[in-house]
């Protein structure tokens, strides 16, 4: 399987696709345009003076390094409508060999929320996931009183799986998560 293959693909209002040099002006105004952080979770507004046009490179030349190797896949959401980025989504691959796990991660940028983009990220993600990079099963985890990433993995399909005892380590602490799973829909008979 290449790892720099084409992963581009269109839901209904948004599109999930690698980043590229040419995403560096959509990319700051992305970021320029948030509000400050609304809830937990949500990380608002930040300075981004630093973010010059060789960091953005840079941050390309990393992802597409991730890829290559199968670490990870990071991708932009952008709108198809004007083809603002209105967040970000991955996949990280947790095990390949007996086991074919990937992990789903997304956010969506405070301006955007509440039109159904995470969800439609995360159908994306389940496709491109399970089609195109050969996962069994995709892992989404999520912390205890995250109830709104909650109700977008529910609602795409995933099933509650159990709870993860300090599992992550955030902000120096091991944090419990809950595990939400999905199984490729290929592999459920065998
Ligand atoms: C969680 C997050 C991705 C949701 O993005 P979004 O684009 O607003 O979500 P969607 O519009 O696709 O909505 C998905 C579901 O959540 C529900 N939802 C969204 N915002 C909600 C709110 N404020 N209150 C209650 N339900 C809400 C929607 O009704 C929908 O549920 P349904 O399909 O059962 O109707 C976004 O709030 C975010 O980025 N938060 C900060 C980062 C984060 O928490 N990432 C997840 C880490 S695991």
């Amino acid at each position: 399987m290449s790892k720099l293959q084409d992963y581009t693909y269109k839901n209904k209002s948004i599109e999930v696709r690698t980043r590229t040099i040419e995403d560096y002006k959509i990319f700051l105004e992305a970021y320029n345009s948030l509000a400050p952080s609304q809830r937990k979770y949500d990380k608002g507004f930040e300075d981004m003076t630093f973010a010059t046009k060789d960091w953005f490179e840079a941050k390309v030349k990393l992802w597409d390094s991730l890829a290559a190797r199968d670490v990870a896949y990071l991708f932009g959401i952008f709108r198809l409508s004007d083809g603002k980025m209105v967040g970000y989504c991955d996949l990280a691959t947790q095990y390949r060999e007996d086991y074919q796990i990937g992990m789903v991660g997304y956010a969506v940028f405070n301006p955007y929320w509440e039109n159904g983009y995470a969800k439609e990220a995360v159908e994306t993600m389940i496709h491109i996931g399970f089609n195109l990079l050969g996962y069994h099963r995709l892992e989404a985890h999520i912390n205890l009183d995250n109830e709104i990433s909650k109700k977008v993995v529910l609602s795409s399909g995933f099933k509650f799986e159990g709870i993860r005892e300090k599992y992550i380590r955030e902000n120096d602490v091991w944090t419990d998560h809950e595990v939400y799973i999905l199984i490729n829909p290929k592999d459920s008979k065998s």
